[in-house]
């Protein structure tokens, strides 16, 4: 296990930070796909339209094309937020990290780097919690590159970050993730988040049935 270091963004790890976003929010797309499989209306759609199609045309060519049609169809649809939302994130924040995390010191954004070379990530910002008492940091886009899994890299960088959110005063640190991100729920339950509820971010996951967990921690006022 090479050893690692956590430190603070730096213009020259735009390159690698937004290989290992991407590719960690893509590897979400077959998790999405069986998950949408799996919902009442994808079995309906299965079932349902194929047959039609064959008692309508009487064509078994039309049968038999239909079915892989549909699960073209739904790794589209399970792949699209996805999609979206990587193509937002890389036209707003993404497109100047150090003018969106390090111009502001309640925001930060942090790598971990190992034998030179960047091989995780995550970022931080006041949450918009609208009519909530408390002084909220969201973490957002923790991701770490396939090869350096399971090596607590995620456990440190989250360490790092309640740092912070003691030295910045912050009473709460939350998050989304999306429902069958197990292996992320794990991590966080493990650093003492707990799941506070359940919410779908937009209408484009609402269409596609895939809810996000909140967690939350609460910050003590020493570590
Ligand atoms: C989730 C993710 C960040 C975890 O990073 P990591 O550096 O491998 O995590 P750690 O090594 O710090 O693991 C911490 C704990 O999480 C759990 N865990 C991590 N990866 C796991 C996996 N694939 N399966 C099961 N549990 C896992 C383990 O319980 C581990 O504790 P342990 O060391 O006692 O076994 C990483 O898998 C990743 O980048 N995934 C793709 C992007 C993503 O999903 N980001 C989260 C967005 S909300």
């Amino acid at each position: 296990m090479a050893p690692y270091t956590i430190r603070k963004y730096q213009d020259q790890d735009r390159e690698a930070v937004i290989d290992i976003f991407s590719k960690g929010l893509l590897t979400h797309v077959p998790s999405a796909f069986f998950h949408l499989l799996k919902q009442p209306r994808s079995i309906l759609l299965l079932l349902s339209v194929p047959g039609a199609l064959f008692l309508g045309s009487g064509s078994l060519l039309l049968f038999l094309l239909a079915l892989p049609g549909l699960l073209v169809f739904l790794w589209m649809a399970a792949r699209y937020p996805f999609k979206c939302y990587l193509s937002h994130a890389l036209h707003t924040d993404f497109r100047d990290i150090r003018k969106s995390y390090l111009s502001d010191k309640g925001s930060c954004f942090w790598v971990a780097e190992s034998e030179g070379q960047v091989v995780g990530m995550m970022c931080a910002c006041p949450a918009q919690q609208g009519s909530r008492e408390q002084k909220c940091l969201e973490l957002l886009n923790l991701s770490v590159s396939p090869e350096y899994q399971g090596q607590g890299i995620a456990q440190s960088l989250i360490q790092t970050l309640f740092q912070f959110a003691q030295e910045q005063e912050y009473d709460a640190v939350v998050l989304n993730t999306i429902c069958f991100n197990y292996p992320a729920q794990r991590v966080y339950e493990k650093m003492g988040f707990w799941k506070s509820h359940e919410a779908f971010d937009s209408l484009m996951w609402r269409l596609v049935a895939m809810p996000s967990f909140c967690y939350e921690y609460s910050v003590p006022s020493s570590l």
